[in-house]
């Protein structure tokens, strides 16, 4: 059967992306901070049991990274999901002054918080379990990115430590994915959309069942030919 690691697996988008592989007989390795309190995954663990491992991995700590990576060594992980991410104002939509677009009131501090978790992160664990992912079968590494990464769609101000974080990472799609084409593993980026989890907050759109079903829909059917490519949930691609 794969095998997939999502990390920020304890809730939203990550942990339903464990619950949905799940169900479809993958194995999973789901990655969180904080194991001792996440008590959605081991509900799922429950059922599951040896085919879901649930592994303490902060993205942000190398340490930590190293430690699952080494525990996993040569086993293969069919698909990587880089989920894990924070937003700046978080919980605050544009009427709340969320999309504020003076500069001068964003935090610096924050916004390098943003980077090192949303770009660095990713960075790091796709580096660290590279070997993994070469070794598997579907040998794809997904970064969850977001329609607000998009260059070429970018008309207003404000949200810029969240924005820039994800153009970033929109680039670490495509240079990690020149790296690690020589090896055949393709990187994705993906939008789930604007979704009801403790990011998007409840007036969003689009559940996140109904999200994650979306990107497995089009993550089932890309192939290394794909590589390099940016989709959103309900199967647009999107300009960079
Ligand atoms: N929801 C949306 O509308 C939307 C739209 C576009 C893109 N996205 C992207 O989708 C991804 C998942 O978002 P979500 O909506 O599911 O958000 P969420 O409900 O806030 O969940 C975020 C997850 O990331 C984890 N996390 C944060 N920092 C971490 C770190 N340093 N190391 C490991 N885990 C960390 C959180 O863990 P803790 O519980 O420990 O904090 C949590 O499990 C994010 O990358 C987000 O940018 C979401």
């Amino acid at each position: 059967m794969p095998t997939v690691l999502v990390t920020g697996a304890n809730r939203g988008i990550g942990l339903e992306f464990v619950r949905q592989y799940l169900d479809a007989g993958w194995d999973a390795v789901a990655t969180c901070r904080n194991p001792d309190s996440a008590g959605a995954l081991e509900a799922l663990k429950q059922s599951a049991g040896d085919r879901l491992s649930i592994q303490k991995m902060d993205v942000d700590n190398a340490g930590e990274v190293r430690a699952v990576a080494d525990a996993l060594a040569g086993a293969p992980i069919d698909m990587l999901i880089n989920n894990a991410g924070i937003i700046d104002n978080y919980g605050q939509g544009v009427a709340e002054g969320g999309d504020d677009p003076d500069l001068k009131n964003t935090d610096a501090d924050e916004w390098l918080e943003i980077l090192k978790t949303n770009v660095v992160g990713p960075g790091r664990v796709t580096g660290e379990f590279a070997d993994n992912v070469a070794a598997s079968e579907k040998k794809m590494v997904v970064m969850m990115t977001s329609g607000l990464g998009s260059i070429a769609n970018t008309e207003q101000g404000g949200r810029y430590a969240y924005r820039t974080s994800k153009a970033a990472l929109n680039m670490l799609t495509r240079n990690a994915g020149a790296w690690l084409g020589e090896r055949g593993v393709s990187v994705i980026a993906m939008a789930p959309g604007w979704t009801r989890t403790d990011l998007g907050g409840e007036s969003a759109p689009t559940s996140v069942e109904d999200s994650v079903a979306g990107m497995r829909g089009i993550l089932d059917r890309l192939t290394f030919a794909d590589t390099g490519t940016y989709w959103n949930f309900d199967g647009r691609q999107f300009p960079w």
